[in-house]
């Protein structure tokens, strides 16, 4: 899909379709609704007399132009009583709009900036939401099917606007959200490929692609390496498996400075199959996806590198698989990790914490001043909190406020769960410093209070992305498959802490 913005007026516009809009609680067609409702001899109004057009959100009408207007038909599309539209919902109903008439097999369209003006709405909020509901609601994975797709893509996208003082924002808009959506893209991409070819070599591969797109510096650190850094609980858990575990640290440098504002850490086990203590086989499948936080992260700092934010960030990915064999770890090992703590290895399963235990010693090691960490760490998450709400953990509350900010802004919602060393007494081991689990109550919060113990003092937040990685149906902008969540968020917090 080509996107671009340009300055005309929507009833003047060729295309196959040109989107345009209706509130609830409106009696009749007003600005541009007006126009084509003229054009079409009224024909809007009858269907709003009629009760047809309603103006509810996620509400979408397609009329015929039947040669009345430069464009084929006219899409109203409703977006709710005007006072409680927010960016979020121009986000999900331009993405709902795009897949229909993607489906009709409608090869351009042209839009308004959806929702601009409306509830503190900015021009360039709002043509960012539009830019960022066409590609995301669009996306599709059909690398591995063979079979012809039974309609074709969107071509064409524009957004238009009359007013030429409001170019400005239009572009700036549109760059914002077409960098985000496609890094978001890009982490589904790769969320999204099976295990037999993202292994952790290939996502080596895939930041050396990003890395020399976008100019970042990258450093990928070998078995041995790890061996030398002491990096016991990544190796232990890399033990099992053929493939060749990776550490890829990927640097963007943005600011003068010599400092690591910020490192991003992302979980990357390429499959878990939880190793000696084996997962059951059904939906074993979906494991596919645990290299997620891994993707988010990469995915977030080359959008980062494109935005180019005055702030020093670097994005740490251990990467392994989680595979039983004769060499692989065995419940009841005691590994020593990176920053001298040691772990029982209670159960093989909760693989993720120790990948991470290594990943953030060497982050703090680096110097971060903040750390984010990103994880689909726990089953335990999704039953708490299912796959609407990430869940967040902290040892610093501003850094936390941020981030919740930062999802908010991006409809990437984020819920806060606790921490409290109260819940230290469930991981305490008899024969090493902790254990790797903490019995079956508070699952994702044990999870968390474990990798507290590699953060040191550095301001630190632990994403749980169990539930909100994948999306098993379609909904809003998001595809069945991978969300790409939460590189959105991390993309703002990053640029809201350069400001
Ligand atoms: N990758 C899983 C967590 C997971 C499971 C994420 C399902 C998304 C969907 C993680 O490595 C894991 O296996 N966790 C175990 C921990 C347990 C053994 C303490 C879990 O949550 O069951
Ligand atoms: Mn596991
Ligand atoms: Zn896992």
């Amino acid at each position: 899909m080509e996107i671009k913005v340009a300055i005309g007026k929507i009833t003047e516009i060729k295309a196959g379709a040109i989107v345009v809009n209706f509130f609830e609680e409106m009696s009749h067609p007003e600005g541009d609704l007006a126009t084509v409702d003229k054009a079409l001899g009224g024909a809007i109004s009858e269907l709003i007399n009629q009760g047809e057009i309603k103006g509810k959100l996620h509400e979408i009408t397609v009329i015929h132009s039947l040669g009345k207007l430069p464009a084929a038909r006219v899409v109203i599309a409703g977006l709710g009583k005007p006072l409680e539209l927010t960016a979020d919902k121009v986000r999900e109903v331009v993405a709902e709009l795009c897949r229909l008439l993607q489906q009709k097999d409608i090869g351009s369209i042209a839009t308004i900036a959806q929702g601009a003006g409306i509830a503190g709405i900015s021009v360039e909020a709002a043509t960012q939401a539009v830019t960022e509901g066409a590609l995301l609601g669009t996306y599709s994975f059909r690398k591995y099917i063979t079979k012809e797709a039974e309609y074709g893509e969107i071509k064409q996208f524009t957004i238009v606007d009359a007013d030429e003082t409001r170019l400005p924002g239009l572009k700036q808009g549109y760059n914002l959200g077409k960098t985000l959506a496609e890094a978001t893209n890009q982490a589904r991409d790769m969320v999204n490929e099976p295990a037999n070819h993202m292994t952790p070599s290939r996502m080596a591969e895939t930041a050396e692609r990003l890395a020399e797109s976008y100019g970042l510096e990258l450093n990928i650190l070998e078995r041995e390496q790890m061996q030398e850094l002491g990096m016991g609980a990544l190796l232990g858990v890399a033990q099992g498996s053929l493939e060749p575990p990776k550490l890829i640290i990927l640097h963007y440098k943005g600011s003068d400075s010599a400092e690591v504002d910020m490192a991003l850490v992302g979980k990357g086990i390429t499959f878990d199959s939880g190793g000696i203590s084996i997962k059951p086989s059904e939906k074993m499948e979906e494991m596919k996806g645990d290299m997620a936080g891994g993707a988010a992260v990469m995915a977030a700092i080359s959008a980062i590198a494109q935005l180019k934010p005055k702030i020093n960030v670097v994005a740490v990915i251990p990467a392994t698989e989680n595979l039983p064999s004769g060499s692989a770890q065995k419940p009841g090992d005691i590994v020593a990790t990176m920053n001298g703590k040691t772990i029982e290895i209670i159960n093989t399963d909760a693989e993720g914490r120790l990948v991470l235990a290594d990943a953030l010693s060497y982050a703090n090691k680096l110097g971060a001043k903040h750390m984010v960490d990103v994880a689909t760490l726990t089953g335990a998450i999704v039953v708490a909190l299912g796959d609407i709400y990430t869940g967040a953990f902290s040892n610093n509350q501003e850094l936390m406020d941020r981030v919740i900010a930062a999802g908010a802004e991006s409809g990437e919602l984020i819920w806060q769960m606790p921490m409290h060393d109260g819940y230290k007494e469930q991981i305490k081991s008899e024969v090493a410093d902790v254990k790797n689990v903490g019995g079956r109550s508070a699952g994702s919060i044990t999870a968390a209070q474990l990798l507290v113990e590699f953060t040191g003092d550095t301001p630190w937040v632990h994403l749980d992305i169990g539930g909100t990685s994948t999306s098993e149906k379609e909904r809003g902008y998001l595809v069945k498959g991978a969300t790409g969540v939460p590189v959105r968020t991390l993309v703002n917090l990053v640029l809201s802490l350069a400001k």
